[in-house]
């Protein structure tokens, strides 16, 4: 959920949706954001959970999967929460990832679609082609490839402190939202 931006474009589409995170504050600020009146019917529900664990959700019940989660530890959204993957370095971020696709997996319906967005990072001079690797789980445990998009990003709050780290050569300057089929 984040601060709650899906669950927003939910409601203005007049989709039903449910909304997860790991953490209490982000679930708070997500409803916060979701106090607007509009005139559609949609039902909105928020919870704090795990994606790694939707048991609360059927085999094959959902239309559409929309995730962001966090980039490993590039930005760490809680200092101590368990479960929250942003605390992970990226071979156990990796392996929890394996776990969130198998339950998107079984939770979405057969040829429905689940979009996922994630960023490549940077560590010790290396980049890590975190979006790759992370497409690659969905396509093992049996999603396919519908689209790769690139969100390019202009005009980050980060961009400065990014072209002093890397001396102004390149940065990384986009995102993938890759969309798989069920
Ligand atoms: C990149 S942010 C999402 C931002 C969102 N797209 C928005 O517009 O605000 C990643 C979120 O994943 C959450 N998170 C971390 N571990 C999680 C887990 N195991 N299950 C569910 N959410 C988790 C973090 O608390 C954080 O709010």
């Amino acid at each position: 959920m984040g601060s709650g931006t899906t669950l927003v474009e939910a409601k203005l589409l007049n989709r039903n949706a449910v909304g997860i995170d790991i953490n209490p504050q982000s679930v708070f600020k997500s409803e916060t954001n979701l106090q607007f009146k509009c005139e559609t019917q949609s039902k909105i529900y928020t919870k704090v959970g795990s994606a790694s664990d939707l048991h609360f959700i059927k085999d094959n019940g959902i239309d559409f999967i929309c995730t962001h989660p966090p980039y490993a530890n590039i930005i760490k959204y809680s200092k101590d929460i368990e479960g929250d993957i942003s605390l992970l370095d990226v071979d156990d971020f990796l392996c929890k990832m394996e776990i969130v696709a198998k339950e998107a997996y079984r939770i979405l319906k057969k040829r429905k679609t689940c979009a996922i967005m994630m960023g490549d990072i940077r560590k010790n001079g290396k980049v890590i082609p975190l979006g790759f690797l992370v497409m690659n789980i969905f396509l093992q445990i049996g999603f396919v490839n519908k689209e790769i998009i690139i969100k390019e990003q202009h005009n980050c709050r980060s961009m400065q402190y990014w072209k002093k780290q890397n001396n102004d050569f390149l940065l990384l300057a986009h995102e993938y939202i890759f969309v798989f089929q069920k």
